[in-house]
């Protein structure tokens, strides 16, 4: 008997508002995805929510830098956000923002309850104050000298080069990296959740099934040592909510960003679009529904102690389950912009179809909290030869002779019994492992499986037993016994490849496919024509990601070339003759070497120069340096180019960014170039 549908409530981390998706994103919320799809395939009922996490000093520090109200910034990044992970097809109920009025609604909620059940007291806290900033330093905008081995430069909690951790009071010659002010020790109250307090609560918690065993081994030694209070607020200026009841005071990011699942779900409610559940069925205290997160390795305290002594303390109910992921490595190692293996969702989805990046994860993703790597040639690899390959194979071989021969009809006959059984058995053990996150396990069965009915296809040679007319009838049971295993096999992996799916129920003429549908025999039913429906993976256009990957702007630098940099024009309209020092670290200077320079017909001033920038690619810069320059002269030479000047639509053409040069004009105009030994590309600070 089928079990009883559940109710699940599934999120992905909520994205940091202020970057890109990336592909650590694009692991986790195809690992999520796949789940949310398989579930509702199996009859459950999943709402599947996620949000930005839009909260905290760097999105503030971004909204200045750019000009821009954080509000403004908020939705800007929300919508983008959002529509990556479609073109990913992961299928959201809703994209929302922690900045909303419900995510403050349910913060406020939850720290009166918990400051009405004792856990939250105030005490002064001693820090770094930012006097030309106006504002409070975390440890990552202080910089100093190791008071452990002297290294210069290091921040404020750690140190990189001999490993020491110490409290940023202790960092010798400290520094704002804000703005390079001397910061000095100021004292403010501050808000703490008391988290001994639950200490009680989270040892039965965590160890009774909620997490995998290696994290429920790893909290209970941090448990062991004890848990100090957690500090929950943060002085103005901050983007954030404010304390209720409190002048300046503002919850940490962290804080709210959780609670944002659940302001995620009353937004749907409120919306009409959550299927029926209301808030309470998931959140009170005595719910029957599940809550899942699934989340990556780095962020196991907050999810696993943090969160649920919070929801415990104001009386909601506590999450089901925590999934926790590894990191993703790129080839064997960290993901690096040089190297082009720091890839964008934007990045990839112009070359590559998303599917095959989803197989790739699926195929890789098991249930522990191992790091996953992506190598590059073994994704091509994979792709052509399981996909295309295998599973592809089937139908392309089957379809064509029962349109030529029977009419694109599937025959009514089980031409193998005993295949079809264990095709049949097949979705048991592979449903089993993508419950339990052993997506790899999965995909092993299945492919074991396509391999089975390519054998089976081999064996019989329809394609000869198409040249005897007397064997009509064998040609029509061995194909179609191969398509409805080629049905089982796409039933499979639905949910991992959505889109292929559909393409398979449009070919065989069939509803959207359910878990159940997989095992039933399809017979005596026409077939559409077929059309491939994945296509070979070309290692080509993977290089051409990865070069892309080197060649896309850092997050900033493209920000601010869309929005900030002044061109000269609204440069000079300002009111202000000052920029601030914000303004001016926002200025991406690169050294950029001289391939061509020419004259441009009509403009006696101007020189048309082709930069190469390393990274950035070749820029085109017209420059008006002629008088003192021969084109001749430059060819070789280094420049200094203002990289993320918007581009410039001149009469003369397009000129993407501006050259350094410094003089009171005419032959006296010099080229400022950077130091000997730079490269192309080079940032220049
Ligand atoms: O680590 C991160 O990227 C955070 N933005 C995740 C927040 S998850 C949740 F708690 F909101
Ligand atoms: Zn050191």
């Amino acid at each position: 008997m089928a079990a009883a549908p559940r109710t699940l409530f599934v999120t992905s981390a909520l994205p940091y508002a202020s970057g890109d998706i990336h592909f650590g994103h694009l692991l986790e919320h195809i690992q999520t995805d796949i789940w949310v799809r398989f579930q509702k395939l199996k009859g459950h009922r999943v709402i599947y929510c996620c949000a930005d996490d839009s909260h905290g000093t760097p999105m503030m520090l971004t909204a200045e830098r750019l000009g821009e109200p954080a509000e403004a910034l908020v939705e800007r990044y929300r919508a983008a956000h959002a529509e990556d992970l479609a073109a990913f097809h992961v299928d959201h109920d809703i994209y929302y923002t922690t900045h909303s009025d419900e995510n403050r609604a349910c913060a406020e909620l939850i720290f009166q309850r918990c400051r009405d059940a004792g856990l939250i007291f105030t005490r002064e806290v001693s820090q770094y104050f930012d006097p030309a900033k106006g504002m409070f330093l975390a440890d990552r905008f202080l910089k100093g000298t190791c008071p452990r081995c002297d290294a210069e430069d290091q921040y404020g909690d750690n140190c990189e080069k001999c490993g020491a951790t110490y409290e940023a009071t202790e960092l010798k010659n400290p520094r704002s990296t804000l703005s390079e002010a001397t910061p000095e020790l100021r004292s403010s109250e501050h808000y703490f959740f008391d988290l001994g307090k639950q200490q009680a609560f989270l040892e039965g918690w965590t160890q009774k099934g909620t997490l995998q065993p290696e994290v429920a081994n790893k909290i209970k030694e941090w448990l062991g040592a004890g848990l100090r209070a957690w500090d929950i607020s943060r002085d103005a200026p901050y983007f954030g909510f404010q304390i209720p009841g409190s002048d300046n005071k503002y919850f940490y990011v962290w804080l709210d960003a959780p609670i944002g699942y659940m302001a995620a779900l009353k937004k749907l409610v409120a919306e009409g679009r959550s299927q029926g559940v209301s808030f309470e069925d998931i959140w009170a205290a005595d719910s029957t529904a599940e809550v899942h997160h699934f989340i990556g390795k780095d962020i196991v305290n907050f999810h696993t102690l943090f969160w649920p002594a919070m929801l415990e303390g104001a009386g909601f109910r506590t999450p089901t389950r925590i999934h926790t992921h590894g990191f993703l490595t790129v080839d064997g190692t960290k993901m690096s912009k040089s190297r082009g293996t720091f890839i964008n969702a934007s990045t990839y989805r112009e070359h590559l179809d998303p599917e095959y990046l989803r197989y790739y994860f699926a195929a890789k993703l098991g249930p522990n909290t191992d790091d996953i790597d992506l190598s590059l040639d073994d994704f091509v690899a994979r792709v052509n030869a399981d996909l295309v390959g295998k599973v592809v194979n089937i139908a392309s071989r089957c379809a064509g002779f029962l349109h030529k021969q029977h009419g694109g009809r599937l025959g009514a006959k089980i031409a193998d019994e005993a295949l079809w059984a264990e095709a049949q058995a097949a979705l048991g053990p592979i449903g089993e492992a993508f419950d339990s996150g052993e997506y790899a396990k999965a995909v092993r069965l299945i492919m074991a499986l396509a391999d089975r009915a390519n054998q089976y296809i081999d064996a019989e040679k329809p394609w000869v037993l198409a040249k005897d007319p007397d064997q009509a009838q064998a040609v029509q049971d061995v194909c179609t016994l191969g398509l409805n295993l080629f049905r089982v096999l796409m039933t499979a992996l639905k949910p991992a490849l959505p889109k292929m799916a559909e393409a398979a129920e449009a070919f065989l003429a069939v509803e959207p496919l359910t878990w159940e549908d997989g095992q039933r025999w399809l017979g005596d039913h026409p077939i559409k024509p077929f059309k491939p429906l994945k296509t070979r993976l070309e290692r080509k256009a993977v290089d051409a990601m990865v070069e892309a990957s080197k060649a896309a702007p850092a997050p900033e630098a493209k920000a601010s070339a869309a929005k900030a940099a002044p061109t000269p024009a609204a440069a000079q309209e300002g009111a202000e003759a000052f920029i601030t020092i914000d303004q001016f670290a926002a200025l991406d200077l690169r050294a950029a070497q001289v391939l061509k320079a020419e004259t441009v017909e009509g403009a006696d001033k101007l020189l048309r120069l082709t930069l190469d920038v390393g990274p950035l690619g070749q820029r085109q810069v017209l420059s008006g340096i002629r008088a003192a320059y021969e084109p001749s002269d430059l060819e070789g030479r280094f420049v200094v180019l203002l990289a993320n000047l918007a581009p410039r639509k001149m009469r003369f053409g397009v000129s993407e960014g501006m050259v350094l040069a410094a003089g009171p004009g005419g032959k006296d105009i010099f080229l400022l170039g950077p130091d000997r030994g730079a490269t192309p590309g080079m940032e220049i600070s």
